[in-house]
């Protein structure tokens, strides 16, 4: 517990930092993953019922390129995240798109969100929670603040993956013969639990735990479906052969293949009444 705690307290100090928001962006942000992105959210919008006018929180907005999907179909968005360099990044792009006063925005973290219970009919929570370590404070946030009959996207990586169970590893032993760093990956009851040496955790999640989990919460599984097939384009050395890896990925999406052995997995859940 106490190795947990420390290691919670060195990940939430390297996310405050700017480097590694500027790394995601460029590696998941870029204007080539844009259709991909717009597929993906307005399944996750129709999903969650996320109507023109309703309010939505996205925990764990980031540099709110996703809020921004959200505002822009309409939706009313409450962003938190904890990294204030992420926030400050998010103000002033919402502020260029024209869409600063659809998005309230909030230093908090997801262990301990400073909103009311029960407040919001819709919640997405994309990439975030494989890099919190202590998963189940924020998954009881979560449900918590969600309203009764309300519904959570989860966006995470899926430990059953093609891509976790062979690229993965692959590569890892490819670093090794090259002499490169590569992290420790721990197995535990929630997926595999890699730490990366600059403190930041990267979580391939099982799909039955996290059922699990949060049907303890009072939360059902209403569909679970497929995101990314694999993110093999960030290792690939040059720009043509990422956008041959975004293309299938889109293929993939456009679909709608299974989940069970895609990287990205979207998981639906709702409070019961
Ligand atoms: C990979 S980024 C994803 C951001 C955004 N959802 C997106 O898809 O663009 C993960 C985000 O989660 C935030 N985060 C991680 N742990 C958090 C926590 N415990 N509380 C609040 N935000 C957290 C990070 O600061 C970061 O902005």
């Amino acid at each position: 517990m106490a190795t947990q705690v420390s290691r919670s307290e060195q990940s939430s100090e390297f996310l405050a930092k700017q480097g590694i928001h500027d790394e995601w962006r460029s590696d998941y942000l870029n204007p080539y993953l844009e259709p991909f992105y717009e597929l993906a959210f307005a399944r996750v919008r129709e999903a969650l019922g996320a109507k023109p006018g309703s309010t939505l929180l996205d925990a764990g907005c980031g540099s709110c390129v996703h809020a921004a999907r959200f505002a822009r179909a309409g939706v009313k968005v409450v962003g938190v995240d904890f990294s204030q360099a992420a926030l400050t990044d998010a103000r002033r792009a919402l502020e260029r798109q024209g869409l600063g006063a659809s998005v309230e925005l909030h230093q908090a973290d997801l262990r301990k969100l400073p909103l009311e219970s029960g407040k919001f009919p819709a919640i997405s929570c994309w990439g975030v929670l494989m890099h919190v370590p202590d998963l189940e404070p924020a998954l009881a946030e979560l449900a918590r603040v969600l309203a009764p009959g309300g519904r959570l996207a989860i966006m995470e990586n899926n430990v059953h993956s093609w891509h976790v169970r062979w690229f993965e590893p692959t590569l890892r032993a490819f670093k090794r013969v090259l002499g490169r760093k590569v992290g420790s990956v721990a197995k535990t009851e929630r997926g595999l639990e890699e730490w990366r040496d600059e403190g930041l955790m990267v979580r391939k999640l099982d799909p039955a735990w996290i059922q699990a989990a949060m049907e303890r919460l009072g939360l059902r599984l209403v569909t679970r479906f497929s995101g990314q097939f694999t993110e093999m384009y960030t290792s690939l050395p040059t720009r043509l052969l990422k956008r041959a890896v975004y293309r299938f990925n889109q293929r993939w999406l456009e679909a709608n293949r299974s989940p069970a052995r895609a990287m990205g997995n979207i998981f639906i859940f709702e409070k019961c009444e």
